[in-house]
Formats: C-alpha cells, sequence, structure tokens
C-alpha cells in the first residue's frame, strides 16, 4: 500500500502530520512518501506539481494531500500558482468522481449557524464531477470582442462543456452511492438557460433507468442552494458539474457547523484516490497549532476504506473521532464553550484520536 503524502501549504503540513500520526498508529504497513506541492514545491523547485511529485502520485495507490494555496502567491503567473497543482493531480490521474460528505455530528450541532433541528442528524454526500465543465474546457483566454455588446473590447472567456461519457459514469458513481445509502439522487443543473446542463439532464436521466430501486429529481442550481439552507435534510446524494459542484459543496460544508470536520475523496476508475480536507490551507492560522486536523484525519480514513481495502481499519479512525469529540475535545473552530468541552490544538487532538484507537 503506497501512499504519497503531499503536505502543501499553510495548515497543510500540521494536520497531515497527525493524519500520518494516526495511520502509523494501526497495524498495517504502509509505504509512505512526502513530496512538496502548491507553493511550498513553487518555493521548492519553481514549479507547484513537480514532474516528480506528479510522478510519485501516479505511482501510488493513494494521496494524501493537505491544502494548497497562499495569497503571497496570488500575483503569479496562473501556471505557477499553488492551485494549479490540485488541478494538475485531478486532470492528470482523471480523478473525475469527487465525494464530499456534509455529515452532522451530533456533539456539534451547536456549532452551526442553522437551528439545531434542521440539521441535527444531517448526512448527505455531494457527488461533484472534477475533472470536465468550465474549469478545463477549452477553447479559453482573453482577445479582443468581435461581437457581443462592445465589439473592439478586450474580453475574456472560458467554455462550460460536457461529453456524454463524462456525464455517464459521474451519473453511475451517484446512483450507486445512493443505492448504498437513502436511495435518493438529486441531479443538480441550470438546465432552463444552459444547454450544457439540459444535456447532463437528459444523460442522468437516461442513465438512471439502469437504476429503477433509486429515486432521481433534477433541481435548478439556484434551487438547491435555497434548498440547502432551507431543508437541508431532505437531500442524500447530490450529483453536479464542476462548478456547481465547488459552490455547493461549500455551503453544504457550513451547514454542518465547521468545515474542519469534512474529509474528501477524488477517485478516478482504478481507485487509485486522492484524500484531502475540505477546507482550504488557512494561512492566517498556520504554525500556530490550532488547526482542526480531524477533517485530514477523516480523508485518511476515507483513503483505507475505498482505495486500500481496508475498511475495518477506516471504522477505528471513524469509531476514535467520534469518541474524542465525545469526550468533549475541541479545536478553536469547533469549540462553542458548551459545559463539559475543553479547548485543544492540533497535536493534542491528533494525540487523543491516537489514544481512542487503542
Ligand atoms: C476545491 C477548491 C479548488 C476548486 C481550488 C483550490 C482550485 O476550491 O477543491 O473546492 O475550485 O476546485
Ligand atoms: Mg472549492
Amino acid at each position: 500500500m503506497k501512499i504519497a503524502v503531499l503536505p502543501g501549504d499553510g495548515i497543510g503540513p500540521e494536520i497531515v502530520a497527525e493524519a500520518v500520526k494516526v495511520l502509523e498508529t494501526l497495524d498495517l504497513s504502509f509505504d509512505m512518501e512526502t513530496a512538496p506541492v502548491g507553493g511550498a514545491a513553487y518555493e521548492a523547485a519553481g514549479h507547484p506539481l513537480p514532474e516528480s511529485t506528479l510522478k510519485l502520485a501516479k505511482s501510488s495507490d493513494a494521496i494524501l494531500f493537505g491544502a494548497v494555496g497562499d495569497w503571497k502567491y496570488d500575483t503569479l503567473d496562473r501556471p505557477l500558482r499553488p492551485e494549479q497543482a490540485i488541478l494538475g493531480l485531478r486532470k492528470e490521474m482523471g480523478l473525475f468522481a469527487n465525494f464530499r460528505p456534509a455529515i452532522c455530528y451530533e456533539q456539534l450541532v451547536g456549532a452551526s449557524s442553522l437551528k439545531p433541528e434542521l440539521i441535527a442528524g444531517l448526512d448527505i454526500l455531494i457527488i461533484r464531477e472534477l475533472t470536465g465543465d468550465i474549469y478545463f474546457g477549452q477553447p479559453r483566454g482573453r482577445r479582443t470582442a468581435s461581437d457581443g455588446h462592445f465589439p473592439g473590447a478586450e474580453e475574456a472567456f472560458d467554455t462550460m462543456r460536457y461529453s456524454k461519457p463524462e456525464i455517464e459514469r459521474i451519473a453511475h458513481v451517484a446512483f450507486q452511492a445512493a443505492q448504498k445509502r437513502g436511495k435518493k439522487v438529486t441531479s443538480v443543473d441550470k438546465a432552463n438557460v444552459l444547454e450544457t446542463f439540459q444535456f447532463w439532464k437528459d444523460v442522468v436521466t437516461e442513465v438512471h433507468k439502469q437504476y429503477p430501486d433509486v429515486t432521481l429529481e433534477h433541481m435548478y442550481v439556484d434551487n438547491a442552494a435555497m434548498q440547502l439552507v432551507k431543508a437541508p435534510k431532505k437531500f442524500d446524494v447530490v450529483v453536479t458539474g464542476n462548478m456547481f459542484g465547488d459552490i455547493l459543496s461549500d455551503e453544504a460544508s457550513m451547514l454542518t457547523g465547521s468545515i474542519g470536520m469534512l474529509p474528501s475523496a477524488s477517485l478516478n476508475d482504478q481507485k487509485q484516490g486522492l484524500y484531502e480536507p475540505s477546507h482550504g490551507s488557512a494561512p492566517d492560522i498556520a504554525g500556530q497549532g490550532i488547526a482542526n486536523p480531524l477533517a485530514t484525519i477523516l480523508s485518511a480514513a476515507m483513503m483505507l476504506r475505498f482505495s486500500l481495502d481496508q475498511a475495518a481499519a477506516a471504522d477505528r479512525i471513524e469509531d476514535a473521532v467520534k469518541s474524542v469529540l465525545a469526550q468533549g475535545l475541541r479545536t478553536p473552530d469547533i469549540f462553542a464553550g458548551e459545559e463539559g468541552t475543553t479547548k485543544v490544538g492540533t497535536r493534542e487532538m491528533g494525540d487523543a484520536v491516537v489514544k481512542a484507537m487503542s
């Protein structure tokens, strides 16, 4: 079981260290190799995704990823910015299926900005297509407008596009995931305006015929954004394109009170996967030892389950996380001062998970 460990920028190294510690507690033998990525790789090797890092990632069964990005790199040319590392890994490795669960842990109901009754017991799974759509569609660029409202003016453009096989394979992923859960899929589109998403809706509807045990509903993205805060528990599996999925998954994560709790997985068709916390690099709190490592620890659990066939080990980690929450341990992002809770730092939280595993 070969794991590429890519800590990245900001709080990335601190939280990944805790997840590695947790993995080392298991009685399994991993071959873990660390490589630079993002801004850290730009500093070390002049590129956010050096050839050697990409090679390591491709030759591994799974990638444990921290986070990339820092404001100080925002003025670099786009191909050199840290974000290109994650986009490059997704593209180069064909990681088209992105799983972003939004689970509200019982003990953290009070940390959400929504009323407790709306989110208690929340368990939804956003499945975002990750290698197509306007993120990767060509052509894109800047040019002089030849038509439109201001012919002759400077303009920029991107291309939204999806091919039938791209939609079919993510639809299969979503229906199969739903079969193992609440048996309902909400496909989010903008078919009332966009050609690409009318096509999306048509193809998802066709694939659905193979899954008569799953209920399919279609929802426009603006309505989905509204329903997510109005009645989030009505969702089970949500499947959508790359850009809508980017936006809705951030929204869904906040329903649970803390983005610091949410793992994610990005898989290709060979079960190779990249596992990362749903939150970003948080450069504002980097190096202070206060970041929540639980999303990364839970990402390691997802890695064991999806790419390494070690479901029992994944259960052990997930149970340990529930147990530390039950003990009242809280990093600052999930600390609400409730009775019986204690504020802890990154390392103490990781240590507590390790302890709870034994
Ligand atoms: C995400 C992030 C990325 C995205 C950025 C960092 C390129 O927001 O994983 O959701 O837009 O996909
Ligand atoms: Mg995002």
